[in-house]
């Protein structure tokens, strides 16, 4: 009987081990979810842009030649060519310049957007600056 004890410890960690190794895949396919649920579009953005830029970056006359109404008016770019690298948000002007950084002018220039919005724009960039 004494000679059992061992092999039932093994069954049973096999038995824990099938256990823990069934539940893997589920784990995984939440996951997943929610790596695809992060990929952001213009949607995640553009409320930012419409609030903070585009009185001074609207249809009319804007600064630079930068509009900020739409999704097809900054893939354009303004008089200085194009202000976003899609999928590098450190080779991006429209970075650039609400980081106010690599000698770029402070946008807004009233003060930085705070930086969940900041960081909203480069996730968006990163994303591919989907529509
Ligand atoms: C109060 C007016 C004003 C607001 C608001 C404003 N800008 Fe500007 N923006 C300007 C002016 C003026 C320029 C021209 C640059 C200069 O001042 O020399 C400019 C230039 C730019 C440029 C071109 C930079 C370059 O070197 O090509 C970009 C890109 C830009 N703005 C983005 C933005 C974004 C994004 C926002 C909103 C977060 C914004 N701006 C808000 C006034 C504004």
């Amino acid at each position: 009987m004494k000679k059992l004890l061992p092999i039932c410890a093994a069954i049973a960690i096999v038995i824990v081990g099938c256990q823990s190794s069934s539940e893997a895949p589920a784990a995984s396919t939440t996951a997943s979810t929610n790596n695809a649920a992060v990929g952001s579009n213009f949607a995640a953005v553009q409320t930012t842009f419409a609030s903070k830029c585009a009185g001074c970056h609207g249809d009319t006359n804007p600064k630079d030649g930068v509009s900020m109404v739409s999704y097809e008016a900054i893939q354009r770019g303004g008089s200085h060519g194009p202000i976003l690298v899609a999928g590098k948000p450190e080779g991006s002007v429209l970075v650039d310049v609400l980081r106010a950084r690599n000698g770029k002018k402070q946008m807004p220039p009233s003060g930085p957007l705070p930086e969940a919005d900041i960081a909203a724009v480069e996730a968006w960039i990163k994303d591919g600056a989907k529509n």
